[in-house]
């Protein structure tokens, strides 16, 4: 029986067909905010198509794709996922090829299988999944970039868990203080992340702020921030972005905010965070014990026509 190629509304079935086919025990149980944050979440600001391949009655595989918000004749694939009983039999093959054709169709002349921020689940294809690196070859998809995440341990003993008061206490001193960042500061943080960083933190400071299984902190001092903190706007064990303003930095502001968030993911019950997309790697190294662990190959292809 023929595979065939539909647009797809996501759908607990979806959501089920990610699980089984995320053959990474991490990204298996996140699934759920997965799909959420790349479909509904992401849908509010960008282009996203979201393909299903059925053979019969049967969902067999799932691609999310997107075009970037900054540039739109850059498209993205933003998950791919075939179920284990059905790979090597074209359905990823089918997957991409269709959603090449929409994305060429809506403007797009190059496409990464990479990461979409502010709503993305992974920087690239973590190494591991290595039948899908294979499938990005063989699709004449060309490596371009390498990224890498860093894995903190949250059990206890843990220098990313250990006790903020004295830390707290020294910034206080300074007259800095450290709070949990609420929905009113948004409009602030992000005032700040532009003037500071440029534009690129908005959707993700809006995705963190008071919303379940994410939050974020900051740092003030007469009223003016210097720095924040957020975790969890796309999946719930992912930490990040981070920013201390230059004039701010050495004071020990970032490490103070970046545990602050991890006892935060540690008190909703995560063994382990992720910091995404990293970064400065002896920051986290020093700060909370981070190590690098999972490394993504990011891919680019230029889309020569339907
Ligand atoms: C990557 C994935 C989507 C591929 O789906 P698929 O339906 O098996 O892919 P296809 O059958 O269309 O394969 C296309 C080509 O990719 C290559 N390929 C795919 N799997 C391969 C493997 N295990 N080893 C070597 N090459 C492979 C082959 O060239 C294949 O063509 P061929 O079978 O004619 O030789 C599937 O393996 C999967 O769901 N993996 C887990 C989820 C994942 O890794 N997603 C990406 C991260 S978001």
């Amino acid at each position: 029986m023929d595979v065939e190629i539909t647009e797809l509304e996501p759908s607990a079935t979806v959501v089920d067909l990610c699980r089984r086919a995320l053959d990474l025990p991490e990204d298996a149980a996140e699934a759920a905010a997965i799909v959420d944050a790349l479909t509904r979440g992401a849908a509010a600001h960008r282009p996203v198509v979201v393909l299903g391949a059925t053979r019969g009655a049967d969902l067999t595989g799932v691609l999310v794709g997107s075009v970037s918000s900054r540039e739109p004749g850059l498209g993205h694939v933003d998950l791919v996922a075939v179920a284990p009983g059905q790979r090597r039999r074209g359905v990823g093959r089918a997957l991409l090829v269709e959603a090449q054709r929409r994305l060429a169709a809506s403007g797009v002349t190059e496409l990464l299988l990479a990461g979409n921020p502010p709503h993305y689940a992974w920087p690239g294809i973590d190494v591991r999944y290595t039948p899908a690196i294979c499938a990005a070859l063989a699709h004449g998809y060309r490596q371009d970039r390498t990224a890498w995440n860093m894995t903190v341990d949250l059990t206890d003993g843990s220098p990313a868990v250990r006790p903020t008061d004295a830390a707290q206490r020294r910034l206080a001193a300074q007259g800095v203080t450290v709070r949990r960042a609420e929905p009113a500061d948004v409009p602030a943080l992000t005032v700040f992340a532009r003037g500071t960083f440029g534009g690129a933190w908005d959707g993700e400071l809006a995705a963190s702020v008071g919303r379940p299984e994410a939050g974020a902190h900051l740092a003030e001092r007469d009223g003016q921030i210097l720095g924040f903190a957020a975790y969890g706007s796309s999946r719930p064990s992912w930490f990040g972005p981070m920013g201390t303003a230059p004039a701010a930095e050495g004071l020990g502001i970032g490490g103070l905010l970046l545990r602050r968030c991890l006892r935060d993911q540690a008190a909703a019950g995560l063994r382990s965070a992720q910091i995404g997309w990293v970064g400065p790697v002896p920051f986290y190294s020093g700060t909370a014990g981070a190590r690098i662990e999972r490394v993504f190959f990011l891919y680019r292809k230029t889309l020569t026509g339907p």
